[in-house]
């Protein structure tokens, strides 16, 4: 299977950056396919915490290449910032980074919408992370979007420039009474960005596709998580971005024929961050008490992530608009501490019940929505943070990991049981498990 992609299968921050640097040894090339400065990916490397933004967490393998696709909103001096960041610690980004020069740039103007648009919404905030990626996409879908190769045709550069500012600054005085931004100092911003991103910048399609028929193995990264895709999310509480796999195809210019195996990443329990509909979350002391134990705050903007039980119903859709192969399950470790651990099984609103992901928000949202239908499983009570192997995990824990494969229909092959590379457990499926722990099917009880 020379191909995969790796997604995930929650709200996001299902702790993807540390799988894709573990699944790195195994691939030659990694590409981001969608979003942008929004997505925060943590990665700790023996006891040194890495948070990137836009470039691949496969950087951090100093034999690999990495790629930022065509189907990611780049902000240009985050990408900076991030590469001097990188260099400033030992970690080589030459010959080794590759921009994709039709990818599109993120400007001024659409962080400045992105934040002025949110502060009107009132209650029906998105709580976007206010990095101008709906405002960006916005303009590639209208046909206005600046990309990266413009930047190297400095005349039809200072033209669009000139044009999208006068057109924004319409919409910042007229709409938002906001003061009008000078279309001169971002042409002059964005013409020095261009000069410090041309050792990165290719036709990174190209690149791909033929490192493709070089055999070479190319890792997708997926950033963000299944229900925030904008086509089949909880939209509008969405992000602008395909963050299912559907979206690594178009994203990096290649045919879906040549992703072969997709990986999806869910969390022990759900979190999400920002607004919108979260059928399980847990608003008293256990959403405070998984919060604080889980370190659930944003590697992008700080903000704490709203916490909650396993949703399987959700989990069960993104599986299946996905079609993911494994899955690797993170976190486990944060369950610790629990007496019994619940599993969302299906939602009952206006006396109907649920077990299929419905797009209808009046449903999904608890307060008049719907009731989650939990099942309760016993909880392990004890440090699982040290354990390699399927034999060290409490047999409790096993049987809440093969619960979730059996309710979910997926192998699960990784197991993270802590932040550090080293801290994974990885079985071929635990369901093969069973037998050692004499724990019955979930279909048996
Ligand atoms: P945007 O992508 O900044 O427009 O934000 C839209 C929604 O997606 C908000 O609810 C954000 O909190 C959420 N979001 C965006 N990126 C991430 C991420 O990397 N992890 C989790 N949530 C995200």
């Amino acid at each position: 299977m020379p191909n995969a992609c790796v997604v995930g299968l929650q709200w996001g921050d299902e702790g993807k950056g540390k799988i894709i640097d573990i699944l790195t040894d195994e691939y030659d090339i990694i590409v981001r396919y969608q979003g942008g400065g929004n997505a925060g990916h943590t990665v700790v490397v023996n006891g040194a915490k890495f948070v990137l933004h836009l470039i691949p967490s496969g950087i951090l393998h100093p034999n690999k290449k990495c790629v930022i696709g065509n189907g990611v909103a780049i902000d240009p001096a985050l990408f900076l910032e991030e590469v001097e960041e990188l260099r400033k610690r030992n970690i080589s980004v030459e010959n080794n980074l590759f921009v994709s020069d039709r990818a599109h740039l993120v400007f001024p103007y659409h962080k400045l919408l992105d934040q002025l648009s949110e502060s009107e919404k009132g209650q029906e905030k998105i709580g976007t992370t206010g990095k101008g990626i709906g405002p960006c996409y916005a303009d590639k879908m209208a046909r206005v979007g600046i990309r990266v190769v413009e930047l190297y045709h400095p005349e039809h550069l200072e033209r669009l420039i000139q044009r999208n500012v006068e057109e924004k600054n319409r919409l910042l005085q007229g709409l938002y009474n906001a003061a009008p931004l000078s279309w001169k100092e971002i042409y002059e911003e964005y013409r020095a960005y261009a000069d410090r991103m041309a050792p990165y910048v290719c036709d990174t399609v190209g690149y791909i596709n033929e490192a493709i028929k070089a055999s070479k193995r190319i890792l997708f990264e997926g950033a963000q998580g299944s229900l925030l895709d904008v086509d089949l999310g909880t939209y509008p509480f969405i992000t602008s971005s395909n963050a299912t796999a559907c979206g690594a195809a178009s994203g990096a210019g290649v045919s879906p024929k040549q992703i072969h195996k997709i990986y999806g990443v869910m969390k022990a329990y759900t979190t999400r961050v920002g607004g919108g509909p979260f059928p399980t979350e847990a608003e008293g002391a256990l959403g405070e008490h998984l919060r604080e134990r889980g370190g659930e705050f944003g590697a992008t903007t700080g903000r704490p992530r709203r916490c909650g039980w396993f949703d399987a119903v959700a989990v069960k859709y993104a599986v299946m608009i996905n079609g993911v192969d494994e899955a690797i399950l993170t976190k486990l470790d944060v369950l610790d501490d629990q007496e019994t651990v619940k599993i969302c099984v299906g939602y009952k609103c206006n006396g109907k019940i649920y077990e299929r992901f419905p797009p209808d928000l009046a449903i999904l949202s608890a307060s008049g929505g719907c009731e989650p239908i939990y099942e309760e499983v016993p909880g392990w009570r004890q440090d699982t943070s040290h354990c390699t192997s399927l034999q060290e995990l409490p047999s409790m824990a096993i049987n809440y990991i093969q619960y979730l494969e059996e309710i979910l229909d997926i192998k699960i092959t990784m197991i993270s049981v802590g932040q550090d590379r080293r801290q994974i457990v990885r079985p071929d499926s635990v369901s093969s498990a069973r037998l050692s722990t004499n724990l019955p099917s979930y279909r048996d009880r």
